[in-house]
């Protein structure tokens, strides 16, 4: 019997609930046509950053006050290399374009800033260029001692109000999990105007190359390990935040899609499973999710969605303290004591 891996997410008729979230493996058209064609249900493009859009509008504006003869050097090192990455504002609108056009699936745009500024206006070019949705990454560190909490959440809380303003396709927010009240947070989000929530950003942590006495920023790919935060979120917030429910970090298998469903995920994102495995990972990903649901008795994703949220399951207390007690007391070590 065939299953129904039906799903919505931000409104969008997906086909399934696999989702290629942003990374340079959705930055390329081959790569997209190629997860397209192994049965992705959607696909986030790489991120374009607000420092890029805001360098770009201050060299436009030097241009027109200075003329083409004193066109600045680049502010920094950082312009080139992103642009290899992400191909720059210009031409990323180029590249939605480009993407809607040879795709048949949902295509999401996805922009990066911190701050509800002029770049902002760029999210309507997105609209423009024929973006199905906008992914909105809030890549912030709170590294200032004297800016609190209640400045910092402001700030998320501004910025998704400016963003929602300028566009009226949907938007979702991509954010870290370390507020105080995550649960409030995400609720407050919404309100702003979000219509999905990422859970969660990934912060790449920096390193310290002992030899060169130098700080590196080298990306790690995820494993299953790091599931279980989004898994847990997941859970408490379904049903009780009226947004789409996406999951990001450390989807890798069947089994971990099926378990971000059962907790309530409208979709799964995937990036460093697909950067390891390609895109046939997808088709490999889809089949053995049908066969266990299949076997399993189900008919659809819908059937199943949410069925273990904090709402729906039969301990509610296992998603918060009492399960941390639980798991410390059932540790079992092979260490053998004296
Ligand atoms: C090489 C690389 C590039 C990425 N680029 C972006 C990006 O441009 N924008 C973004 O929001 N997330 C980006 N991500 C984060 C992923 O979209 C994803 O949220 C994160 O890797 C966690 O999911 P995973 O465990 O499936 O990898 C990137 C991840 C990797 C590994």
């Amino acid at each position: 019997m065939s299953v129904d891996l039906k799903t919505k997410y931000l409104g969008l008729n997906l086909k399934n609930p696999l989702v290629a979230s942003s990374s340079p493996l959705t930055g390329r058209l081959d790569f997209l046509r190629q997860l397209e064609d192994n049965g992705i249900g959607a696909v986030v493009l790489p991120s374009i950053f607000e420092e890029q859009i805001e360098h770009e509008q201050n060299q436009v504006l030097q241009l027109h006050q200075e003329g083409a003869e004193t066109f600045p050097e680049a502010l920094g090192g950082y312009f080139p290399a992103m642009e290899d990455y992400n191909t720059g504002p210009d031409t990323y609108l180029e590249q939605i374009r480009a993407a809607k056009e040879a795709l048949s699936i949902p295509v999401l745009a996805s922009l990066n800033g911190v701050s509800a500024s002029g770049w902002v206006d760029y999210a309507k070019q997105i609209q423009d260029a024929g973006a199905d949705g906008l992914e909105l990454n809030v890549y912030f560190i709170a590294a200032d001692t004297e800016e609190s909490s209640f400045q910092v959440e402001w700030r998320y809380l501004n910025l998704v109000a400016a963003v929602r303003e300028a566009i009226t396709i949907p938007l979702a927010v991509k954010v870290h999990p370390f507020f105080s009240a995550p649960a409030h947070m995400s609720k407050r989000l919404v309100e702003a105007g979000a219509n999905g929530l990422v859970l969660f950003n990934r912060f790449y942590q920096p390193d310290i190359d002992l030899e060169a006495l130098k700080v590196r920023a080298n990306v790690q790919l995820s494993t299953s390990s790091e599931l279980r935060l989004p898994l847990r979120w997941i859970a408490i917030l379904r049903g009780r935040v009226a947004a789409s429910l996406a999951a990001t970090s450390g989807t890798h298998t069947a089994a971990d899609v099926l378990k971000l469903l059962f907790a309530g995920a409208d979709v799964a994102m995937m990036a460093s499973a697909l950067l390891r495995n390609g895109p046939t990972h997808v088709r490999t990903l889809l089949s053995a999710i049908s066969t266990w649901l299949d076997e399993h008795e189900y008919v659809s994703v819908e059937q199943m969605r949410g069925s273990m949220s904090q709402q729906n399951c039969e301990d509610p207390a296992a998603f918060e303290r009492a399960n941390y007690m639980a798991g410390l007391t059932s540790y079992t070590s092979n260490f053998e004591w004296a």
